[in-house]
């Protein structure tokens, strides 16, 4: 991959990178086609990544769709897929890991210690093997995308990170490889994320901007899903992911929930049209 990625910059490509760990669904076909718009050579690797699963999660069972997922990257356009062995990307001996300190702790990463830190490690070495111009990246996992502009920022990096919206279902889950986990019934309360989030999002609209008062609505459509066990919801600030008290600058409303043992997330992103003042634009 290293010398595909080397003859593509020697031909003066714009080079596009979509890290997956495969699996995949129009969420992901979704950053390739934003990666089409704007590269000339558009690569997406497949990669389920050991270091970020828990000793108690889903590495082994995690669906693996090879067959499926080239046969959709091809369809998509994309001009290479890289999917090396957990071996390749972690030798014998392998000792160096990439902490983002302050944004990996809360939230995701409390409920995974170390899958951030995971995340970094394998991004980091997928963006110095391909070096591309361009990676692309969805809000669903808004905490994630957070962590990786700040390492690329950190690092002097020579990827601009793309973030694109939230592909859902007709009926408003967002797209997860996860979601194939679900029994029908928990797949129909799984809905619930998306309702909190809307009903969130009208009071945002009635004009409350009180964190606490719309955390309650969050927990209130939440708790009425039988099916449905919250693990955090939360308005924090988009920058530091640390709770705010009032809506007054970009935000995420941040959603974990499990449906029976399977743990989704969801989100919306709060964006103020003009900083300081009361009108907020929705990413729904
Ligand atoms: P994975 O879960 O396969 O997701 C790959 C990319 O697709 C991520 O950037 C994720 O945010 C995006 N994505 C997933 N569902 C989406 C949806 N419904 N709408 C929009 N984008 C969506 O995230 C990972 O893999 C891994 O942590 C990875 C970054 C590859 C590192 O191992």
């Amino acid at each position: 991959m290293k010398e595909h990625a080397r003859q593509a910059r020697a031909e003066n490509c714009i080079i596009g990178l979509i890290p997956t760990m495969g699996a995949l669904h129009e969420g992901h076909l979704a950053l390739v086609k934003r990666a089409k718009q704007q590269c000339s050579q558009v690569m997406t690797s497949i990669f389920v990544n050991p270091k970020q699963f828990g000793p108690k999660e889903d590495l082994a069972k995690y669906p693996r769709t090879f067959e499926a997922d080239a046969k959709n990257l091809a369809a998509a356009g994309v001009d290479a897929i890289f999917a090396p062995e957990p071996s390749d990307v972690y030798p014998d001996g392998f000792r160096t890991y990439v902490s983002v300190e302050g944004l990996s702790e809360r939230l995701e990463g409390r409920s995974r210690p170390g899958h951030f830190r995971g995340v970094a490690t394998v991004v980091l070495k997928l963006l110095e093997i391909v070096q591309p111009h361009f990676a692309y990246f969805g809000r669903k996992d808004a905490q994630q995308v957070r962590i990786i502009s700040q390492m690329a920022r950190d690092l002097n990096l020579g990827t601009e990170i793309v973030v694109c919206p939230i592909v859902r279902e007709a009926d408003g889950l967002a797209l997860s490889s996860r979601n194939t986990y679900l029994k029908s019934d928990e797949r129909e309360a799984a809905t619930v994320l998306h309702r909190a989030l809307i009903a969130a999002r009208d009071e945002l609209a009635a004009g409350v901007r009180d964190a606490l008062q719309l955390q309650t609505v969050l927990r209130k459509v939440l708790q009425a899903e039988p099916l449905a066990a919250v693990d955090y919801a939360e308005i924090v600030d988009a920058d530091t992911f640390e709770p705010v008290v009032r809506v007054s600058r970009p935000c995420y409303m941040v959603l974990a929930v499990f449906l029976g043992k399977t743990r989704l997330i969801d989100n919306l992103y709060i964006e103020p049209v003009n900083p300081g003042s009361d009108e907020l634009l929705f990413h729904v």
